[in-house]
């Protein structure tokens, strides 16, 4: 385990059978429809994608966007677009792919972006939730697990660029934080 982890909430084997399951689900909800486009937030959904997409049994494609503006452990209300889909999007469901869901302003803003931009209708799957810290009202339709309000890093979550790699989620110990 690296040194500055605390303790490990989720292991990559827990993980990887919470992706097993929420992939039969999508399948399964998803049966005799449009698949999804699946449109993943960079960078920290990545693994989470990486992992997810082994368990979709549909014809689904996946694209990018870069819209965080997260600054150490304080989430910012206001997005912006650092990298816009490369897909056309008009009439298509999407499946918006997230690490984790805090406050749900980035869903919530992402989420009326692609409607805007046309697509038919925008679910969310996202590895984890903290329910307890929303300042919108918005709600993943998959849910990989829910936290406390604790701050969590590894499987794709970061604190300031470092800890993505780890491949289990896990909370840091306080001394990294200063
Ligand atoms: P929201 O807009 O407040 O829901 O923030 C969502 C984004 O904030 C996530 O995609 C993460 O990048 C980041 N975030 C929120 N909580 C955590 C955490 O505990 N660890 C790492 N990143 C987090």
């Amino acid at each position: 385990m690296n040194k500055d982890i605390d303790k490990v909430l989720f292991t990559n084997e827990e993980i990887v059978k919470r992706c097993e399951e929420l992939g039969a689900q999508i399948t399964a909800d998803y049966q005799g429809k449009q698949a999804p486009l699946l449109v993943a937030l960079l960078r920290g959904s990545v693994p989470f994608l990486a992992e997810l997409i082994k368990h979709i049994d549909l014809d689904i494609e996946y694209d990018f966007m870069d819209v965080t503006s997260y600054q150490g452990t304080q989430s910012l209300g206001d997005i912006k677009i650092l990298k816009d889909l490369d897909t056309s999007i008009i009439g298509r469901p999407i499946l918006l792919v997230e690490d984790i869901v805090d406050t749900g302003r980035t869903i919530d803003s992402v989420k009326e972006l692609l409607k805007n931009k046309g697509a038919s209708e925008v679910k969310v799957v996202t590895l984890l939730d903290k329910p307890s810290r929303r300042a919108v009202e918005v709600r993943p339709d998959y849910v990989g697990f829910s936290v406390a309000n604790e701050f969590v890093v590894g499987f794709g979550m970061d604190y300031n660029q470092k800890y993505r790699c780890l491949p289990f989620v896990g909370v840091l110990k306080a001394e990294c934080y200063r």
